[in-house]
């Protein structure tokens, strides 16, 4: 993969690019800046060696047609206010757009497309979308790593018309994962959350034989709580996961990989209520499991201290509740105290635990903080994703 750091000459060069600037909104305000904040090096990198740089990215789902509620104005605007450079938003028809019509001002550096989902050739890789959008470029850089498990025009067809490069964020995001799949330090442990197991099946067949720990914490938990006999009560499962969960211990069995469940959990009426400690089998048919309880968190706690490489996906709890937060914090807490004497690596991924880690302010406490959601749990099923090979 040719990286665009190592590019010789970008003076004057136009650059399409594309990042993923699909961050969460509401009322048309960002929720969520993450994804912004980690494509900025990228921008002020081309803009330092006087690129000319044509932004392509999506929002949300809109399936092919025009969708006003998913315009990118909003995030340009607010991109605009972040890196305290002019950006031209085009929101008229891309297909109707020539090379010559861009950057007729000189003193123009970048250009921002509306939603390309707005096109259905986007999803569809279509080659003659893919050839029309590369004919305003010189060169192509992704750094959509969080795109790359699509494969659509913008990540995969394009790099068939364009010198095509990684971007910044793109290599830094794969070489993370390669830390914790090929070029692993071990005791390696994973800690995983998250409501449905079977969303999560092939990612923890494909770590199991190379991991020596596997927590299961959150919803994930509560499945193969209930799968040894223990009752939930009203908690949050999934229905028929009693062979996905019997094909992991079996899988375990031949391999060094510990599997931890908890053993005491925080349990409220409702998920607003205050939290209660209980063992598995006093768990009442009206409980809610929220969080972990303390001998589980000391558990955890301990195989943190004792492992080299940790990979976390998916929170302990019901963390929007303070009384439940306890699980995902200490949790957090103990991988950045490690990681402040450096004898961790720690790769932290998903929506949700994300937003714990930025509760506590420390994206910065952890080697990698992946965006990225569908191609971060791709990529550790062991999948090829389209969009790095595209690059390839
Ligand atoms: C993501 O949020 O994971 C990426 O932007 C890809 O979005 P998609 O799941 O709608 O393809």
């Amino acid at each position: 993969m040719n990286n665009i750091k190592d590019y010789e000459n970008l003076i004057s060069k136009r650059v399409l690019l594309r990042l993923d600037l699909n961050v969460p909104l509401k009322n048309g305000e960002i929720v969520d800046e993450t994804r912004i904040i980690k494509i900025v090096p990228v921008l002020e990198f081309l803009i330092k060696r006087n690129s000319k740089i044509l932004i392509i990215s999506h929002v949300g789902r809109p399936k092919g047609k025009v969708n006003k509620d998913l315009s990118l104005k909003p995030i340009c605007e607010y991109l605009e206010k972040k890196i305290k450079t002019k950006i031209n938003f085009i929101s008229e028809n891309i297909l109707k757009i020539k090379r010559d019509d861009l950057f007729k001002n000189p003193m123009e550096k970048i250009v921002f497309f509306e939603n390309i989902r707005f096109y259905a050739e986007e999803e569809n890789n279509e080659s003659n979308f893919s050839k029309h959008i590369a004919s305003f470029a010189d060169l192509f850089v992704n750094d959509a790593f969080s795109c790359s498990h699509r494969t659509h025009a913008s990540v995969c067809k394009i790099t068939e018309f364009l010198p095509s490069f990684a971007g910044l964020q793109f290599e830094t995001e794969v070489n993370a994962l390669k830390k914790v799949t090929i070029e692993v330090k071990k005791p390696i442990t994973c800690i995983i959350g998250g409501s449905k197991i079977s969303t999560k099946i092939d990612v923890i067949k494909n770590l199991i034989p190379r991991f020596n720990n596997i927590i299961f914490v959150g919803g994930m938990a509560n499945n193969i709580m209930r799968s040894k006999g223990y009752k939930i009560g009203k908690s949050i499962s999934e229905k028929n996961c009693g062979s996905i969960i019997e094909e992991i211990f079996e899988i375990s069995k031949n391999t060094l990989c510990e599997i931890t469940y908890p053993e005491d959990v925080l349990i409220g009426k409702s998920p607003d209520d205050d939290a209660q400690i209980k063992d598995l089998k006093d768990i009442a048919d009206d409980d809610l499991i929220l969080d972990v309880g303390p001998k589980t968190l000391k558990k955890i706690k301990n195989i943190i201290e004792n492992s080299k490489t940790i990979l976390w996906n998916g929170p302990a709890g019901y963390f929007e509740n303070p009384n439940f937060a306890k699980g995902s914090i200490e949790i957090a807490k103990s991988i950045i105290k490690k990681n402040k004497d450096n004898s961790i690596y720690s790769v932290v991924g998903g929506g949700d635990t994300v937003a714990v880690i930025n509760q506590l302010d420390a994206i910065k406490d952890f080697n990698f903080v992946s965006t990225a959601g569908g191609a971060f749990l791709e990529y550790l099923e062991g999948k090829e994703l389209p969009g790095i090979k595209a690059l390839n």
